[in-house]
Formats: C-alpha cells, sequence, structure tokens
C-alpha cells in the first residue's frame, strides 16, 4: 500500500500551533466541526474566488460563457491535474462525484448476464446507480464482502478477485471508504485487474489531499471525485478522470449541444464543458483551492489531520468499548476515522432521521458529527482538517462520556 509518508506530530503540543490554520476559515464560533467528510466548509480564500468568478459572470455572460470559459476551465483543469497526476485533457468537471459516477455508468457497454463487481465498502448512492444501471439490462451488481478487520492488502485484494469471473464488466471500488473511513489498496486492485483484463472505476472523493494519488500512474480506467470534500474547493466541485481511449466511449448525463461554443477542435471534453447555461464558478475556484492546500503543504496536511484522527479513534475506542475496522496504521487511515459504538443503541439511517445521540451532540454541544449504521454496527465518524485541534477531540470525547450512557443499549 502507498506510504502516506506522514511526519510525527505531536498531539500534546501546543493549543496556538493547531489553531495556526483556522483563521483561513469563518466557521461558526462554538461550532466544533467534525463532518468535513461529510461536507467541507471552503477557506476564504477560496470562497472569495469562486464569489469573483461569479460576478464577473454575471456582468458579461455573453463574453464569458462563449468567449472566456472555455480557455479558463482549461487552465484551471491544468492545476488540478497536475495536482492529481495526469494532464487536463484526461479530466472533465463535473458537481461531484455522485455525478462523475454516473456518466461512467451511463457509459459503460453494458449486457444481459453482465456483472460489476463492488465491493461491501462502497457508499450507498454508488451502489444503487450501479443497481439501477444493470436492472435496466438485465446484468447484476457483484458485492464483494471484505475481511474485518481489515489487516492485509493482499486478504483485501483476494477477497475481491474471488468474486471476479469472465462476466465481470469492471471493478468499483472506493479509494477512501466513506462508512468505515479505510484506505483501500486500490493500486494492487488496479494491477490485478488489468492482468485479467477488467476495467476499474475508483470513487474517490476522500482521498484528494488525504492520500497520495498519481492518476497516471494509478492505472485505473475511471476515476470520480468530489473537490469539495478534502480538497476544499468550492461545494459543486468534482472531477471525472478517463483513461485512455475510454474517453472516446464517454456519454454525458446530461445531453446538450456537445461542441465548443469558441470554435475550437472536437474534444472527448465537448459533452461534458457544456451542460446546458450553468454556474462554472466553483470548477473555477477548485485551482485556489489547489494552491490553498498546496501554500500549508500536504505533507503538513497529512500530518496534522492524522495525529488528531488517531487521537480521535484511540480515545473514543476505550470510552465506547469498540472494536476497530483497522490496526492503527497510517497505510490504512488519514484524516478520517470510524469508530463502532457497540454499547449504544441503534436507530439511525442515512439519508433520515439522525441518531439521538448525534442529535444531542449537535443540539447540546454544538458538535458536528456523523453516526450512522454500516453492516449492523452503530459507528461514529470523525474527519479531521487544518481548522480542527486537540480541543475539538477533547470535547467530543468529553461529550460522548457524558452522553454515552444516555443511549446505551438496554
Ligand atoms: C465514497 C463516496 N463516494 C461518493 C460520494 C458522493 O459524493 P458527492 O455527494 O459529493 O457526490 C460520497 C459522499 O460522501 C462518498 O463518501
Amino acid at each position: 500500500m502507498e506510504d502516506l509518508a506522514l511526519i510525527d506530530k505531536d498531539i500534546s503540543s501546543d493549543e496556538t500551533d493547531w489553531n495556526e490554520h483556522r483563521s483561513a476559515w469563518s466557521l461558526p464560533e462554538g461550532v466544533t466541526y467534525l463532518n468535513h467528510g461529510s461536507f467541507g466548509p471552503a477557506p476564504n480564500v477560496v470562497i472569495a474566488a469562486r464569489q469573483r468568478w461569479f460576478a464577473e459572470l454575471e456582468r458579461q455572460p455573453m463574453d464569458f460563457l462563449a468567449r472566456r470559459l472555455e480557455p479558463l476551465l482549461d487552465e484551471a483543469a491544468g492545476v488540478l491535474a497536475r495536482f492529481v497526476g495526469c494532464t487536463a485533457d484526461d479530466l472533465v468537471f463535473v458537481p461531484n462525484a455522485t455525478t462523475g459516477i454516473n456518466i461512467v455508468a451511463r457509459s459503460v457497454d453494458l449486457a444481459a448476464g453482465d456483472e460489476i463487481l463492488l465491493t461491501d465498502h462502497e457508499y450507498g448512492a454508488v451502489t444503487r446507480i450501479w443497481g439501477q444501471a444493470c436492472s435496466q439490462v438485465g446484468a447484476k451488481t457483484v458485492m464483494a464482502r471484505l475481511p474485518l478487520p481489515l489487516t492485509s492488502e493482499a486478504d483485501v485484494v483476494e477477497a475481491i478477485f474471488a468474486r471476479a469471473n469472465d462476466r465481470t464488466r469492471l471493478i468499483v471500488v472506493s479509494h477512501i471508504a466513506s462508512y468505515t473511513s479505510v484506505v483501500l489498496p486500490v493500486a494492487a486492485i488496479c494491477q490485478r485487474a488489468k492482468t485479467l483484463g477488467i476495467p476499474v472505476c475508483v470513487d474517490g472523493p476522500h482521498a484528494l489531499v488525504q492520500a497520495p494519488l498519481n492518476l497516471r500512474e494509478l492505472g485505473c480506467d475511471y476515476y470520480a471525485a468530489s473537490c469539495h470534500k478534502w480538497l476544499c474547493g468550492p461545494i459543486g466541485s468534482g472531477f471525472l478522470y478517463v483513461r485512455g481511449r475510454n474517453k472516446s466511449k464517454m456519454r454525458p448525463a446530461v445531453i446538450s449541444w456537445g461542441r465548443s461554443f469558441a470554435g475550437r477542435p472536437a474534444s472527448w471534453k465537448d459533452e461534458f464543458i457544456w451542460v446546458g447555461t450553468g454556474d462554472p464558478s466553483s470548477y473555477l475556484a477548485v485551482a485556489d483551492a489547489v494552491r490553498f492546500i498546496e501554500s500549508v503543504g500536504v505533507e503538513e496536511f497529512r500530518s496534522r489531520t492524522h495525529a488528531l484522527a488517531q487521537s480521535a479513534r484511540n480515545r473514543i475506542a476505550d470510552i465506547a468499548r469498540s472494536e476497530l475496522f483497522t490496526p492503527d496504521d497510517p497505510a490504512w487511515y488519514g484524516s478520517m476515522v470510524t469508530i463502532p459504538l457497540p454499547h449504544v443503541a441503534r436507530s439511525s439511517s442515512w439519508p433520515g432521521e439522525s441518531h439521538p445521540l448525534q442529535r444531542a451532540l449537535w443540539e447540546e454541544h454544538q458538535i458536528e458529527t456523523p453516526i450512522f449504521e454500516w453492516q449492523d454496527r452503530l459507528c461514529l465518524r470523525v474527519s479531521c482538517h487544518l481548522y480542527n485541534s486537540p480541543a475539538d477531540i477533547d470535547r467530543l470525547c468529553a461529550a460522548l462520556e457524558q452522553l454515552c450512557p444516555r443511549f446505551a443499549v438496554e
């Protein structure tokens, strides 16, 4: 598995040092935000950049949309592409990972009897997208159950390929899983899939910044991600990467003109650049998000946020008497951790009414952190970004110590 190249960060160091980056955000006073993994607030520079682009668009829409937009998108795509290790021609902006996966599902040729292989750690909406794509043509999804706890990369790869066969048309796998927060061995999965001639679609919204990513080296066929999570892009920014010859087969989720407004030579990206009149400001501000993260440094990001996640994981596991999904190793988790709550009564669904413990954390302590069920377990997930500090983890732990007994299993 890839080395996350972490520099040890001392969790007991001065709180002022931990608050160094917090002023880059305008988080409401008194709110402990530990849910970047669901919806990440953008830093002020990114919000400002988006507002500037939006103001320019509204001032002279004809000039902006018909003449300036395509080169501006190329420039923003170039900055993002350098960050994720591909070229600007390899990726298109989409509003979010969900749209990216929908595009892939429309573009992969499926016939009756075909299979799409997923793992049991996949995001519910993604599993649903593939379920619908399959049911329309008489194909089916196949779910590989990964061994728990996850301790060996080889075992994970084995569990997936044990379910592959000559009907498998595509493997769909998260780079970092939403429910369990585990980093899956996507490079090894892509390598093995290549030997069998099976394409791989990586669902990657949590991996941008949290994990090293070089799309050219990874060797996946498709990679869908949201920039509005860890990269700190504005809400409504994501991308879809498509490798090599697959590009010419891509079908848009929304059909429009399918050609350049500025009269440029035809490209596979034409179907995705113009999807009807809209607001591209969030895409253009992705370049500012990349520059923001780079100004802090990705190693600094990983070192800080992993140290916080590690502290949260170990302390909450003690409070909740949990068995964790992975060893305490940065190869298995980054800035986000999921901790099962075996002694808290279950009654939760996502999306749906939130668990009473999640409501109490918010209503009584102004702590944002999701609680959900995964495979018959109630789980809590903690996301740590640059604006978080050990004091946030202290507040969460104190609140859990107080609240867990109230919601305990009878
Ligand atoms: C693994 C995974 N895939 C896809 C998505 C969908 O992301 P979005 O809502 O930005 O489309 C999420 C959202 O949390 C996710 O965790």
